[in-house]
């Protein structure tokens, strides 16, 4: 049988908790340049292979906890009460009960998202770190940082590498229990590393990421490729970021990206986040490879795309893509 979130967690925290008055913390968003897609477990959400990510430095999810003042639990976001059965509410509050367990504490917690809503970016990563964060602090935890990684993959994968800045590689790990799945930020710095938000499509995914990938692992004969190439493209990663080559770095985070999704294309029913509007930016950002300027996309499971480049190349960038705002351009060391 397989173990349960709840087992893992009661073999990390005490008994008994000593929650304190309230409790603050703050997670970066992460964009993978070697992308997590599908899982060998589904409770714990341990995945097939190791991934690897640049977090966006101040843009992100802040998350206070405090003790509810009217005997119930409240959930707000971006400053808005929510209704205790929306789907973010539920998603928020069976986490934090893994670790409250049979404690009668309602309490309140509030998410601020600082992610341009205008980028499309998911904030189910940094939401999940800060939350995991604030709980260690609320709860009195004490846990080291790889701990917190493992528990905020249990909230979503992607989430384990938002507990640190900077690169981040996530160990798949082995272990039956996850805890050795969990991520550490690479000691690799490049000032000048730039990425562009460019949200081209608006609306709703109709399938998330967890179906999404759940659909290509038991349904696409290509996905049978994709574990040994990710293992490749993150070695290949590495060590572009450690020569700061964006070239390599930016073709096999963009192959890494495509192969991804030609796996979810072969998937049954196929599964194509792409609109027009993302071919369209494709294009662009080939027809400016084309130019000269060393301009690369990845893209999540989602009609956006993520450009990678260089400070050098920003003005280049910004000409072609005049709808990036301000905004819209991470420097993820400053
Ligand atoms: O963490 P999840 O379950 O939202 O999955 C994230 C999946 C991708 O964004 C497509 C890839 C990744 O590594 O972030």
């Amino acid at each position: 049988m397989n173990i349960t979130k709840q087992a893992v967690i009661d073999n990390y925290i005490p008994e008994q908790l000593s929650p304190g008055n309230t409790a603050e913390a703050f997670a970066p968003s992460n964009i993978a340049l070697c992308k997590y897609w599908g899982k060998r477990d589904v409770e714990l959400n341990l995945p097939i292979n190791a991934s690897l990510s640049i977090s966006l430095g101040e843009l992100g999810s802040r998350t206070e906890i405090t003790e509810s003042t009217d005997g119930v639990d409240q959930v707000k976001l971006n400053g808005e009460l929510l209704y205790c059965e929306s789907r973010f509410a539920r998603k928020v509050i069976s986490f934090i009960n893994l670790f409250r367990r049979e404690l009668d504490q309602p309490v309140s917690i509030s998410t601020v998202n600082n992610i341009p809503t205008a980028a499309g970016l998911a904030s189910s990563a940094s939401g999940f770190a800060a939350l995991t964060l604030a709980i260690n602090d609320f709860y009195g935890l004490g846990l080291q940082p790889n701990v917190l990684s493992a528990f905020a993959r249990m909230g979503s994968g992607s989430a384990s590498r938002s507990i640190y800045q900077g690169f981040v590689e996530w160990h798949k790990g082995n272990r039956e229990d996850g805890m050795d799945s969990c991520a550490e930020r690479l000691d690799l710095d490049w000032p000048g590393f730039r990425i562009g938000l460019l949200k081209v499509a608006t609306g709703e995914k109709k399938v998330d990421s967890r179906a999404g990938m759940q659909r290509t692992v038991e349904s696409a004969t290509l996905y049978q490729s994709w574990p040994q190439q990710a293992a490749q493209d993150l070695a290949t990663i590495k060590r572009a970021i450690d020569d700061h080559d964006l070239e390599l770095l930016g073709q096999t985070a963009e192959q890494n990206a495509l192969s991804m999704h030609a796996t979810m294309i072969a998937s049954w029913p196929p599964l194509l986040y792409w609109q027009p509007e993302s071919v369209a930016a494709m294009h662009r950002v080939w027809e400016l490879r084309s130019l000269g300027i060393p301009v690369y996309l990845t893209m999540d499971a989602g009609p956006n795309l993520k450009l990678l480049f260089q400070s050098e190349d920003e003005i280049s960038v910004r000409d072609a893509f005049p709808e990036l705002m301000d905004l819209d351009i991470v420097s993820p060391f400053d």
